[in-house]
């Protein structure tokens, strides 16, 4: 870190402080405000952190304004063309790639944690068959802890690293189950002959009647989605994870944490709202109404899978997955009018003044819904996909807190409310 610092006067008082100057190997230089409160007798105020950073990290770093996105050092693009999902979780684990050995007793150690307890399927079986998929996951993966507290020492390496390995092993079991009891069909087991996005597809799509050929294509899309989706740095669900992780509860908690704030809109339920939105919108004759509508600061509606808190430039992923849903329509010999809609609508909406001044682009989940929606995933089922890829980043960002001295996160508030005033008694009020 280095020794610069940025001088502060309180006009006041009078008194300066010295605020020294964090920087990390790339990213804009932070300023450390701890000695704030205790020598100018400050606090910061910065709703939704937009101007904050939370922790030190070593594991993914995002230039908004250039459109960068790398893994460990690696550029998403040359990780989502040659790299495969599990070698990517390795990555984000490890810090490192690995060798051919390693990524082989990786993906052994995973496939071996798929299984769920049975007495999960039961639970499963309790909630009501339209419940939302999003909440299934959040309730049923708060639930391991309950399964798993066999190896629950968090100041145990290896009980983390387990904890983590059966999350990431767990949650395409959980999530195929989850849609399994909403279709009403018997539950599906892993099959450890098939890599993991291939037994996933197998869970999420076999039926006892009929043998089930996993598509290829599919599995190597999804394989490329959850890449794309693995992790971005302190999002709100990982800061969620974080946060959580940071009073010491377990890694289960945290992740379940983790998985409600992400199903909010604002963030990874955007990929459902986004076909929601293209449904609602229906024709490209409507799409000048609805940019309208999203520069309308009085209307609530906003242009979903469009704006980012750090990119102000494309979305690297969106650029990816726009070309993936190309191919998987071409491949799939389909097409679908929602994709010449979105096209029409990111083409209008990057012409328009609102947009460009804001800096407002397509996101990660603008296109994922097309490419979704064509490999027969169901609408609800969307957050659920980016949960699955995103549990990796979850239980990386997770790890790294716990191998560094953190304190409990608590933040303070700007009161506004009453001030002093003595209690009156109900007679006299
Ligand atoms: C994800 O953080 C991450 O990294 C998240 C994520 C990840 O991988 O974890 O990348 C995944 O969550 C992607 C984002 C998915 N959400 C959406 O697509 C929902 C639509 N987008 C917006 O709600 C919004 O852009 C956010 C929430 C994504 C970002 O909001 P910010 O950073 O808080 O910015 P803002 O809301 O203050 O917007 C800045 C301005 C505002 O106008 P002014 O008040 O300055 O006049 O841009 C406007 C906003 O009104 N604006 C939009 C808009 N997004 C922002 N106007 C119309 N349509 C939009 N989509």
């Amino acid at each position: 870190m280095s020794e610069q610092c940025v001088i502060i006067t309180d006009e006041n008082s009078g008194n300066t402080l010295e605020l020294p100057v964090i920087s990390g190997t790339e990213g804009e230089p932070t300023l450390s405000i701890k000695a704030l409160p205790s020598t100018l007798g400050y606090f910061t105020y910065d709703p939704g952190f937009t101007a904050t950073a939370s922790c030190t990290s070593k594991i993914t770093y995002i230039d908004g304004g250039k459109g960068i996105l790398r893994y460990r050092g690696y550029p998403i693009e040359q990780l989502a063309e040659k790299s495969t999902f599990l070698e990517v979780a390795y990555l984000l684990l490890s810090g490192e790639l690995p060798t051919s050995s390693e990524l082989a007793d990786f993906q052994d150690d995973i496939t071996h944690h798929t299984m769920v307890h049975e007495k999960l399927n039961t639970f499963i079986s309790g909630f009501h068959y339209d419940a939302h998929p999003m909440a299934m996951m959040a309730g049923v993966v708060g639930s391991l802890s309950a399964f798993y507290h066999d190896k629950m020492d968090m100041s145990d390496p290896e009980h983390r690293m387990l904890a983590a390995k059966r999350m990431i092993a767990k949650m395409p079991t959980i999530a195929a189950a989850c849609y399994r009891h909403h279709m009403g069909w018997p539950a599906a087991y892993p099959k450890n002959s098939l890599n993991y996005t291939e037994s996933f597809l197998d869970m999420m799509f076999s039926v006892p009647t009929e043998k089930y050929e996993v598509s290829t294509v599919a599995a190597r899309v999804f394989d490329l989605l959850f890449i794309l989706h693995a992790d971005h740095e302190q999002n709100a669900s990982t800061s969620t994870v974080r946060l959580v992780g940071s009073t010491g509860a377990n890694p289960y908690a945290s992740v379940a944490a983790g998985i409600s704030a992400l199903w909010g809109p604002a963030h990874g339920g955007a990929n459902e709202a986004v076909l929601t939105m293209l449904h609602e919108i229906g024709d490209v004759s409507r799409v000048g109404k609805y940019i309208e509508k999203a520069k309308d600061k009085d209307d609530p509606f906003r242009l979903m899978g469009f704006g980012h808190r750090v990119y102000k430039n494309y979305d690297p992923r969106a650029s990816i997955i726009r070309k993936a849903a190309y191919e998987v329509l071409e491949e799939l010999g389909t097409t679908d009018p929602l994709m010449d809609l979105a096209m029409e609508l990111e083409r209008i909406a990057l012409e328009d003044e609102y947009f460009i001044t804001k800096k407002l682009y397509p996101n990660v989940d603008f296109y994922s819904g097309i490419i979704y929606k064509a490999l027969g995933i169901p609408v609800s089922m969307f957050t659920v996909m980016f949960a699955i890829a995103r549990t990796v980043g979850w239980v990386s960002q997770w790890l790294e807190q716990e191998e560094t001295p953190t304190p409990i996160g608590r933040p303070r508030q700007v009161y506004a409310g009453a001030t002093e005033r003595d209690y009156v008694p109900l007679e006299s009020r």
